[in-house]
């Protein structure tokens, strides 16, 4: 059975784009129905994309009873506390995962109701135009036929196969498989040393795993300030990541119950080595199949991404497209803001996103945050700038928590002293990168946050320290 339902905004997708971007829409009086596909084991909506399902949230679940499992292990000796008997029950890790990822699915839908978002399970596809707006069809779990005006894409993006080498997500595995292993491999291969390898990498190794991660590029995290990618390259060797930098990948073979990966190393020999199970994470492809893109004329560009302004506007009128199908980072939050800044700009406001100040987190431990400029781009883009860091040993918190590793580097312009960027690898960066993006956003200088009083002891200090080295009067180093 279908029937006609006409709305204001229909959004096309319940990840972090386009369920924030249905609330807001819905906030600003429109009538707004969101179409998401994914199910959960039981077949029912799960809503909350990549990031809820299979991404932020489940990994991040994973990292934290990981760490807690490696500091019962090893840390807590330090601390007076002594652990026998510690026992791995990874059964209970996964479900206690999978009950996270439940409560987010549940809460976005929740949050459907409360704003009055018409919700839709199922596959929505373009299936033409007419006087009344784009007509949407809503295939899958339920049948439906929406029109609406406005229309945002919000898709998401799939794990990059590697030719020769399909996921199968019992041997070979995407973002999926590696989140639900169901045993600790004894040997974990993991190809591309990028966000995902890191994260998932950390993962298994803390519960036992041997892992070797093959990654194409010569340098190591090239997107990261070069000071920080080595410090954190030392670090993650010495917690016993093998990381394999310039591997040429050749053949990848499968086994009864293991994967052999024939590849060059960086010095061009090569070599071969079997493992238990292989993720692969070298990166996201954008999902537009089946979104019937070709009936109503919507661009993409050569990588088969929705081509947009800067604004999100696409190739349509009224067709707006945000998150990893667009251009920029795939990052959750990223997502969000241009959901929000579309549903406003729809709403005739001036809805805005800063490129500028996204901040990126990598949730190893120690955890790797920055956002603005890296050294290496300020020296190629002839910037002059001021540099200041502060190591976190020098912190009386860090010392405190036995989280030593690390430091803060703050990058100003060497003449008006604003800054440019700020990069931390040490404990909870993810929580202390939000003091720089809030000082970026407002053009503050590092003198501003050299000036501000800090909470004593806090890792914060280690900020404010930070700022204080730009200008060479660090008080703790
Ligand atoms: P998605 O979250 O991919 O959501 C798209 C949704 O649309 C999906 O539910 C999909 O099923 C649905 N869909 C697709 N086509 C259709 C259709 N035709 N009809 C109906 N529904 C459709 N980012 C961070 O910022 N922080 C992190 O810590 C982080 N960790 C991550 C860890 C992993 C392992 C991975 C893989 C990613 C991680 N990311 C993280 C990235 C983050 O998940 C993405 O940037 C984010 O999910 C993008 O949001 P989105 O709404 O654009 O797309
Ligand atoms: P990535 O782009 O972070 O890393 C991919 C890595 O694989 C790169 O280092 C690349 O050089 C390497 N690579 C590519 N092709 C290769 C090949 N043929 N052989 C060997 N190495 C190869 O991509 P990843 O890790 O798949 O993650 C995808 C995206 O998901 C991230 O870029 C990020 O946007 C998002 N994400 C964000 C997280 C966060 O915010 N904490 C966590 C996980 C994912």
């Amino acid at each position: 059975m279908s029937n006609e339902k006409q709305f204001d905004v229909v959004v096309i997708g319940g990840g972090p784009g386009g369920y924030i971007a249905a609330i807001r829409a819905a906030q600003l009086g429109f009538k707004t129905a969101c179409i998401d596909e994914w199910s959960n084991a039981a077949g029912k909506p799960a809503p909350g994309g990549t990031c809820t399902n299979v991404g932020c949230i489940p990994s991040k679940a994973l990292l934290q009873s990981s760490e807690h499992f490696e500091h019962a292990g090893h840390a807590f000796g330090e601390h007076g506390i002594k652990v026998s008997g510690l026992e791995l029950d990874l059964p209970t890790m996964l479900k206690r995962k999978d009950t996270i990822v439940k409560q987010n699915n549940d809460g976005i839908l929740f949050l459907f109701k409360k704003n009055k978002v018409s919700f839709f399970h199922g596959r929505g596809a373009f299936a033409g135009k007419t006087d009344e707006g784009y007509t949407i069809n809503v295939s899958g779990p339920t049948t439906d036929t929406l029109t609406a005006k406005n229309v945002i894409v919000a898709t998401g993006s799939n794990a990059r196969q590697l030719p020769g080498a399909e996921f199968d997500e019992k041997l070979i595995l995407s973002n999926a498989g590696a989140l639900a292993i169901e045993a600790v491999p004894g040997k974990l291969g993991v190809i591309g040393a990028g966000v995902i390898g890191l994260e998932m990498g950390s993962v298994w190794r803390r519960v036992g795993a041997e892992v070797t991660v093959l990654e194409g590029l010569p340098t190591f995290l090239g997107a990261v300030d070069e000071q920080i990618a080595k410090e954190a390259h030392k670090l993650f060797t010495k917690q016993g990541l093998r990381i394999n930098l310039g591997c040429k990948i050749g053949a990848i073979t499968k086994g009864e119950n293991d994967v052999t990966v024939e590849y060059a190393d960086s010095t061009g020999a090569e070599q071969k080595a079997t493992f238990d199970r292989l993720i692969i994470s070298i990166g996201r492809v954008p999902n537009t199949n089946g979104l019937g893109i070709e009936t109503v004329g919507l661009q993409l560009d050569e990588r088969g991404f929705v081509v947009v302004d800067d604004e999100c506007r696409t190739s349509l009128p009224g067709v707006w497209a945000v998150g990893d199908v667009v251009r920029g980072p795939m990052l959750a939050h990223k997502a969000e803001e241009e959901g929000v800044a579309v549903a406003e700009r729809i709403a005739g406001q001036h809805g805005h996103v800063n490129f500028n100040t996204i901040p990126w987190v990598i949730y190893t431990s120690p955890e790797i945050a920055w956002v603005g400029k890296t050294e290496q781009q300020l020296k190629a883009e002839g910037v002059a700038y001021k540099a200041g860091t502060f190591p976190f040993m020098a912190n009386g918190r860090a010392r405190a928590l036995g989280d030593t590793s690390g430091m803060v580097k703050f990058l100003a312009d060497a003449t008006t002293d604003e800054i440019l960027g700020v990069h931390i690898v040490g404990p909870v960066a993810s929580e202390l990168i939000s003091e720089a993006v809030v000082a970026m956003e407002f053009k503050a200088s590092s003198e501003d946050i050299a000036r501000i009083c800090h909470a004593h002891p806090s890792l914060s200090e280690a900020v404010k320290e930070a700022a204080l080295a730009v200008d060479k009067r660090s008080l703790n180093f």
